[in-house]
């Protein structure tokens, strides 16, 4: 059912050096940090030949990563994001077999425009995955 792995994304404490790292360091491909007011994060989208990271760090003050980057002070993996073909058909089969979707279990358009749901850490090998409709 999933596809392919869309991104990874890392919660990081200093986005600039982190950019910087990837850019200058590890020589890849870097954009600009974009400001995701309504998912509370800034990200660089790092484009890789076959996936892409994503440098997230807290915007704003309820941002939902800045709890884990409290915990993570050096930065994290936060989660993985696989692509679906249709995300209510995968959402109803996850939940079928007994995984917890976060939130209120209905799509919302994430970083991309494009639908996405959580799935509980707890139930998915200790990772947050992110499902996305591609
Ligand atoms: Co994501």
């Amino acid at each position: 059912m999933i596809g392919r792995l869309n991104h990874v994304a890392i919660v990081v404490p200093d986005l600039a050096a982190a950019a910087d790292l990837y850019r200058r360091t590890l020589g890849a491909r870097v954009s600009d940090p974009v400001d995701l007011p309504e998912h509370g994060v800034t990200t660089v989208f790092v484009e890789l030949p076959n996936t892409k990271v994503e440098l997230l760090h807290p915007l704003g003050p309820d941002s939902p990563i800045a709890k884990f980057l409290a915990g993570n002070a050096a930065g994290a993996i936060h989660h993985l994001c696989y692509e679906v073909e249709d995300i209510l058909a995968a959402r109803d089969r996850l939940k079928a077999d007994g995984l917890r979707v976060l939130g209120d279990g209905e799509p919302r358009i994430g970083a991309h425009g494009k639908p996405v749901l959580f799935l509980h850490p707890k139930d998915l090998c200790g990772t947050l995955v992110e499902i996305e409709q591609a």
